[in-house]
């Protein structure tokens, strides 16, 4: 996938006496200029998993990246929100340590909110 990575994680959560495992995944861009950027996979409109958008429509229109297979919303290649929905992706701080990258899955960062006339 061009300039967007996949990456799986597992984690564990503990809340009071429940105790739920976790797997899934992020999207994770890293270039040398604006550094690591990481998106939630669930759309903003209901919470299906986004996909990439066929790479030849890629672009075309608003820098369409990622499309999500359940309603159409539409989203550019750091999740902002280019069609159907009015807010970005979810995305998660890079937590560095020792050249690791670790994300607090609990703390995700609100997508913002396109105003669209
Ligand atoms: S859940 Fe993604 S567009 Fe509805």
């Amino acid at each position: 996938m061009e300039g967007v990575k996949k990456v799986h994680y597992q984690a564990v959560i503990q809340d009071a006496w429940v105790t739920k495992p976790i797997n899934s995944f992020v999207y994770v861009k890293n270039d040398t200029k604006s550094g690591v950027h990481i998106m939630s996979p669930s759309c903003t409109h209901l919470g299906c998993e986004i996909e990439p958008a066929p790479e030849a429509e890629r672009g075309a229109v608003n820098g369409l990246f990622f499309r999500c297979p359940c309603h159409g919303a539409e989203f550019d290649i750091k999740g902002n929100a280019v069609k159907a929905v009015s807010q970005g992706l979810d995305t998660f701080e890079p937590i560095i340590i020792h050249n690791s990258v670790y994300i607090d899955i609990l703390s995700p960062i609100k997508g913002s909110i396109v105003n669209r006339v």
